[in-house]
């Protein structure tokens, strides 16, 4: 080996991120007292609390939320917004094609201006009330569309791991095929979300992508993937699955995908971009031949809600975003680097004493609300996890609660708050956007109202404690 190359051949504690900055946003400056009116004014509700105050870090979704790359507003200038058959179309099919081994040929493919408009179609059609669909985890919107339609949307998170724990996103399969030999007609499909969203940000192993599609085959149902993280999921199969290391991201997407018969995707997470999604149909899938009017029947639904089949409800700006996004996204650097610093800022919140769900997934770190809470007098129906929000809002932090209010109930007969079994606030990372020091100093922020537990205040909703959707809409008083 040559010389040079010998001596530089040490490790480093740190890597360079895989990409430069080419574009920032200057933030605007806000005093915690400027923070505290517009904080009540938005009833501590973070959604609606003005994210131009948020010097500290924005984790409250990493959907949307990418900084996009030059190539990607360079592709987008050259967005044709025709109104039929524009050019970014073709382009994003031949995308789709090479990202996922999907073709038009053997596959429906109708485009929607975000993930849950496509989720909202095939809901909306597959069936009355009476079905129901086993999943690793159904995420808030998506069950919401389940059940909007009188679909029960089943969790069955593997619990125990024999294997490889690094996949808590995994189905349980003794649960599935339970279910599927209980309700055999009435399971459209089981969904398998990539990663899994509300379990932590968790990935699905490929094993368990392959022990399903067997057991769908052996009770003649539809395997669908809500694969908004696909490319995530991808990475930790590369990573920490057997057999899978010597493979490239593409690879790992294709195979994942050829097990499917039909996908949601939200162009949001992935796809790297502002907005879009999809809804996807393999033609010989079972869903198609137990209805086989159904993929008419999704078209017009297309047609009469969001727009011309060749754009869907997107522009051709959005369409061009995505293919450049698509594109980059199983660039194995940027994943690298992106599921890096996600882990590098999960590491810093355990060490700092923070109890977060391990091992952490791919897009985000989610803090455990009850063993943050652990021996103080903060009940879960206190709602500690709104508490800890409300507080960041403060210090300029946005993050999100997932636990105790976003999925709980309130039973108005019984006059009782029905909880539901995990209580999370997650710091999604935006991907692209943050650098490490910027995490550090949400996780210090954490840290600082981590120690003052003991005296963080109640949130009492003060509207929405019985709406559904509640998390979106509620108002709180803080009470000490
Ligand atoms: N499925 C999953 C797993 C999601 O995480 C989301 C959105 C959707 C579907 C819906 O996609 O937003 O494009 O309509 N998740 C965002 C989040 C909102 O913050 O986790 P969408």
């Amino acid at each position: 080996m040559p010389k040079e190359l010998a001596l530089t051949r040490f490790d480093t504690p740190h890597v360079p991120r895989p990409h430069v900055n080419a574009i920032v946003r200057p933030h605007h400056f806000f005093s915690p007292e400027d923070r505290r009116r517009a904080a009540l004014i938005a009833g501590w509700n973070v959604f609606q609390f003005p994210s131009e105050m948020l010097q500290g870090g924005d984790l409250l979704s990493d959907s949307g939320t990418t900084t996009l790359t030059l190539e990607q507003l360079s592709a987008m200038v050259l967005g044709d917004e025709a109104y039929g058959s524009n050019w970014g179309y073709f382009q994003l099919l031949e995308t789709f094609e090479k990202t996922f081994g999907i073709s038009q040929k053997t596959w429906n493919i109708y485009l929607f201006h975000q993930g849950r408009a496509a989720e909202h179609a095939l809901y909306s059609h597959i069936g009355k009330s009476g079905l129901v669909i086993p999943s690793n985890g159904f995420f808030d919107t998506t069950r919401a569309n389940a059940e909007a339609n009188g679909i029960r949307a089943l969790d069955i998170p593997r619990v125990r791991y024999t294997k490889n724990e690094i996949f808590g996103g995994d189905i349980d399969l003794v649960e599935l095929e339970r279910t599927l030999k209980t309700h055999t007609a009435s399971v459209p499909f089981v969904l398998l979300t990539i990663t899994n969203n509300t379990g932590g940000g968790q990935p699905v192993s490929m094993e368990n992508i392959q022990e399903v599609r067997t057991l769908c085959k052996r009770y003649k149902t539809s395997l669908f993937l809500d694969a908004c993280r696909f490319a995530e999921n991808a990475w930790f199969i590369k990573r920490h699955e057997a057999g899978h290391a010597q493979k490239s991201i593409s690879k790992i997407v294709h195979d994942m995908f050829s097990l499917c018969d039909g996908f949601t995707i939200s162009l949001k997470k992935d796809g790297l971009s502002h907005m879009g999604g999809a809804l996807v149909i393999r033609n010989s899938a079972p869903l198609l031949k137990h209805k086989p009017q159904l993929a008419e029947e999704l078209r017009d639904h297309q047609i009469l809600t969001e727009g011309h089949p060749t754009y869907g409800g997107m522009t051709g700006r959005d369409i061009m975003s995505a293919v450049e996004g698509l594109r980059h996204v199983v660039d194995e650097h940027y994943l690298e680097g992106r599921i890096g610093l996600v882990h590098d800022f999960g590491s810093y919140l355990a060490k700092l004493g923070i109890p977060i769900v391990k091992p952490v997934g791919g897009h985000a770190v989610y803090i455990d609300v009850d063993r943050f809470f652990a021996g103080t007098k903060m009940k879960r129906e206190d709602f500690g996890g709104i508490s800890l929000t409300a507080l960041l809002l403060l210090k300029g932090v946005r993050l999100c609660e997932l636990g105790a209010f976003a999925f709980g109930t309130y039973d108005s007969k019984a006059k009782k708050d029905v909880l539901p079994p995990k209580n999370y606030v997650r710091a999604a990372v935006p991907r692209n956007k943050y650098e490490q020091n910027d995490l550090y100093y949400v996780a210090d922020c954490i840290k600082g109202l981590f120690e003052n537990r003991e005296k963080l205040p109640r949130a009492v909703p003060t509207y929405g404690r019985d709406k559904t959707l509640r998390h979106f809409k509620a108002r709180f008083r803080l009470e000490w």
